[in-house]
């Protein structure tokens, strides 16, 4: 079964009590047995992490990169302003899906630049947790998009010590 990461940054383990207003009063652990149940749905299975350590996140997108079959990832403030996590990002082969709870497009100027989105094949913003289902639901097609390529190429690869057909 293919395992998604789902990785959350600084200050998401305050939510319920953190900003409602604008996070609302929904918890990480609410998310995260979500996410857990539309996996099951989805035939995924999910490995769900917060850190407020930048470090930490890098050793964790380094490790997704081993495990996962494809990365969501909130990356929180750190989505602003880490190179770190964009170097590492960048070495993920598999799909990557940014989420917010937020409309980072619809606050301050200083949210709007994300270090995360240029590796991300796709972005989910603005729908509170909802967003993370919406995620899961997205990678679980991306990944049977993937999967019917990689068929696709096996099926039309010459057999070995034959030339490829040039059509
Ligand atoms: C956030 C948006 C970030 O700008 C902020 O620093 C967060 C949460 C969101 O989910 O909306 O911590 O990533």
């Amino acid at each position: 079964m293919s395992i998604i990461f789902i990785l959350n940054g600084p200050n998401l383990n305050m939510l319920g009590t953190r900003q409602p207003s604008l996070y609302g009063y929904e918890t990480l652990a609410d998310i995260e047995k979500d996410c857990h149940r539309h996996a099951a749905v989805l035939d995924l299975m999910v490995d769900f992490r917060q850190s407020n350590y930048e470090g930490e996140l890098v050793s964790w997108i380094q490790e997704a990169s081993r495990k996962a079959s494809g990365l969501i990832i909130n990356a929180g403030a750190y989505t602003h302003t880490s190179v770190a996590l964009l170097d590492a990002l960048l070495l993920n082969k598999q799909p990557i899906l940014e989420v917010h709870l937020s409309n980072i497009y619809a606050r301050e100027a200083f949210r709007q630049h994300s270090y995360v989105t240029p590796t991300a094949s796709g972005l989910i913003a603005g729908l509170g947790g909802y967003g993370y289902r919406l995620a899961l639901t997205a990678m679980g097609e991306l990944l049977k998009k993937t999967m019917i390529l990689r068929e696709e190429q096996a099926h039309h690869r010459a057999p070995a010590g034959r030339a490829e057909r040039s059509e």
